[in-house]
């Protein structure tokens, strides 16, 4: 038995001292995505996100709305109440409220005084998705939601899912950073064996991470195999993993038939949106949004891709959740070593780290 020496596990708990992980506070100053586009209409959602409650509606006129989902009178959550026009009223005792979460109305009395309300977010809908900024209002900037012009795109074709996940966000983040996973999560999926060794490169910025693997030539599994119709063991798949921020990243995979010549080879490429919102300290909404290029015209290509992908996501999900039921097991014991492809995620982890740092310092 070969357990890490003392010093490598003491050194390894230093070096985790700077990395976020699934205890680290919520980072709030950021766009994360609410909702899809779709769930959001003339029925009260309710929603946990970053450990606060809200109630999720559209206005008459179509522009959603994010409240918090608690009465300011005595708490009943809002969701509870109706929506009528554009205005809540609480199922409790009937205090109204507009679309600011100013209170209007309380039916007892003939006056409403003024202050009384409950807060209001700004959201902002690009694409199939509802943004929400949860920080302070007044960092909250429209032009900083990391729009990827793919999601609105004509020219590309999207389905979209959503898969609860019992884990925190890092972990997700982790996860899509580190694609070696395929060749064994995903071994009956769309995993190969060789994608665990194929040669990488990475950009560590700032505060973007990029890791783009290249795997050539291989075999493409059936979910690209089948729509690209590269069905012998000469194709080209290059993966990019790139964390764009706390609540967005992005997988982009090109496929090509490495027999053909550059200049005459046909490219084929799909894009995955991982949209990771936490709800809780250890739960996480996970939305996706999926994408290709090619094969516009063959429809029955959507479902097949999407009945694949969330085959696959859905071992992500199993495994993430396995990982955090361990390391609740483990408690104080716990220690994690690290390799060499795991220097992006590192970086990554770091980069949350210092920003939730930042924000409990600045309060
Ligand atoms: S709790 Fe909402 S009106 Fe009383
Ligand atoms: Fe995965």
């Amino acid at each position: 038995m070969t357990l890490p020496s003392r010093e490598l596990i003491r050194a390894s708990r230093a070096a985790a001292q700077s990395l976020a992980d699934r205890n680290t506070p919520f980072i709030f100053d950021e766009w994360y995505v609410a909702a899809f586009g779709s769930e959001i209409g003339r029925l009260l959602l309710k929603r946990r996100v970053l450990g606060r409650n809200l109630v999720l509606f559209r206005t008459q006129e179509g522009r959603p709305v994010a409240l918090e989902d608690r009465c300011a009178h005595r708490s009943l959550p809002l969701s509870a109440g109706t929506l009528d026009g554009d205005t809540i009223v609480c199922g409790y005792h009937g205090f109204r409220y507009d679309a600011q979460g100013d209170c209007i109305q309380i039916p007892s009395q003939a006056t409403c005084p003024k202050g009384i309300g409950v807060r209001q977010y700004p959201v902002v809908e690009y694409g199939p998705l509802v943004w929400i900024w949860m920080g302070n209002p007044a960092h909250a900037d429209p032009a900083r939601v990391p729009q990827q012009p793919w999601l609105a795109a004509d020219d590309w074709h999207r389905s979209q899912g959503y898969l609860p996940l019992h884990a925190s966000y890092v972990g997700l983040h982790e996860n899509l950073m580190d694609l070696t996973h395929l060749s064994f999560l995903h071994a009956r999926t769309f995993g190969t064996p060789d994608y665990v060794s194929a040669p990488y490169d990475v950009l560590i910025e700032e505060n973007r991470f990029v890791l783009r693997r290249s795997v050539i030539p291989t075999r493409l599994p059936p979910v690209w195999a089948e729509p690209t119709g590269i069905g012998h063991d000469a194709a080209a798949r290059i993966a990019t993993s790139e964390f764009v921020s706390p609540g967005l990243h992005v997988v982009t995979a090109q496929f090509y038939d490495s027999t053909l010549p550059e200049s005459s080879r046909p490219v084929f490429q799909i894009k995955t949106a991982h949209i990771p919102t936490p709800e809780s300290q250890h739960a996480t909404h996970y939305f996706i949004v999926h994408g290709r290029d090619f094969a516009l015209d063959r429809a029955e290509i959507t479902e097949f891709m999407h009945q694949q992908l969330f085959q696959a996501f859905n071992e992500d999900v199993q495994g993430l959740e396995a990982v955090e039921q361990a390391l609740v097991a483990a408690g104080e014991e716990v220690y994690e070593i690290s390799v060499g492809s795991d220097r992006a995620a590192i970086a990554m982890r770091k980069y949350l780290k210092r920003r939730s740092d930042a924000e409990r310092a600045a309060h």
